[in-house]
């Protein structure tokens, strides 16, 4: 009998050594595109959350207004749109590590990211200056400390603050989440990893100040446990 397409991926990834996720095992018939919907909205929440709530936290020392904090909020809740789209999409979908081609084609989601929200909120947001400002924010959400990011290769302080929390903080929930191409990390694993990339890919002042604050916070928003507790 001819074996299903699902069938023989499942055999050549057992091959290769690629576990399925759990979340395959558990719930086989929700279709991809609604998982990752689902996972792009979760992250878009945590981000914010802890975002907002750290900046507040820090308001004062890195002179945040609260128009500032309101347009993180905004940003940090939508950066991501752009995975939504073509070639990103694709490239997320697939398993196993990231490859040059496909890493390419996830950095598209920025560009494409900007292009969409400023065509929504062009048409929906009364106040053109906070749209740049949040499409601003955004923009920036892969640019690195030391310069080694995307799309413009800005450094230490040409990002602004507001871009320098998000990316931080967009780590942190990565490296917290199951991706089809990357298993979660605990708190305290992902916290270790932070750590190692103040300076390189972080802003190092704020990187201390974020860790204190997540060891103090008590913040548990990315227990995956959360909804059965
Ligand atoms: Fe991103
Ligand atoms: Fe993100």
């Amino acid at each position: 009998m001819p074996r299903r397409k699902g069938e023989l991926r499942r055999e050549q990834e057992e091959r290769a050594g690629i576990k399925p996720r759990a979340r395959e095992r558990e719930m086989p018939a929700f279709p991809r595109d609604f998982v990752q919907t689902v996972e792009l909205i979760n992250h878009h929440h945590d981000v914010s959350l802890i975002a907002t709530t750290f900046a507040r936290h820090m308001q004062k020392k890195y002179g945040l207004s609260n128009a500032s904090i309101e347009a993180l909020g905004a940003a940090s809740g939508t950066h991501d749109i752009g995975k939504t789209t073509e070639p990103a999409k694709r490239a997320i979908a697939k398993h196993g590590p990231l490859t040059t081609h496909r890493r390419e084609g996830m950095q598209t989601h920025v560009p494409q990211g900007k292009r969409l929200l400023r065509k929504v909120w062009d048409q929906t947001v009364s106040d053109p200056k906070a749209v740049s400002k949040v499409v601003g924010i955004v923009g920036v959400h892969h640019e690195h400390w030391d310069g080694s990011g995307y799309p413009k290769g800005l450094r230490g302080e040409e990002i602004p603050i507001e871009g320098r929390i998000l990316g931080l903080v967009d780590l942190y929930c990565s490296l917290r989440e199951n991706r089809i191409y990357k298993t979660q990390k605990s708190p305290k694993e992902a916290l270790v990893i932070v750590d190692y990339e103040k300076g390189k890919k972080l802003d190092p002042e704020l990187t201390r100040d974020f860790i204190q604050f997540m060891k103090k916070s008590g913040i548990r928003y990315l227990d995956p446990k959360r909804l059965s507790e």
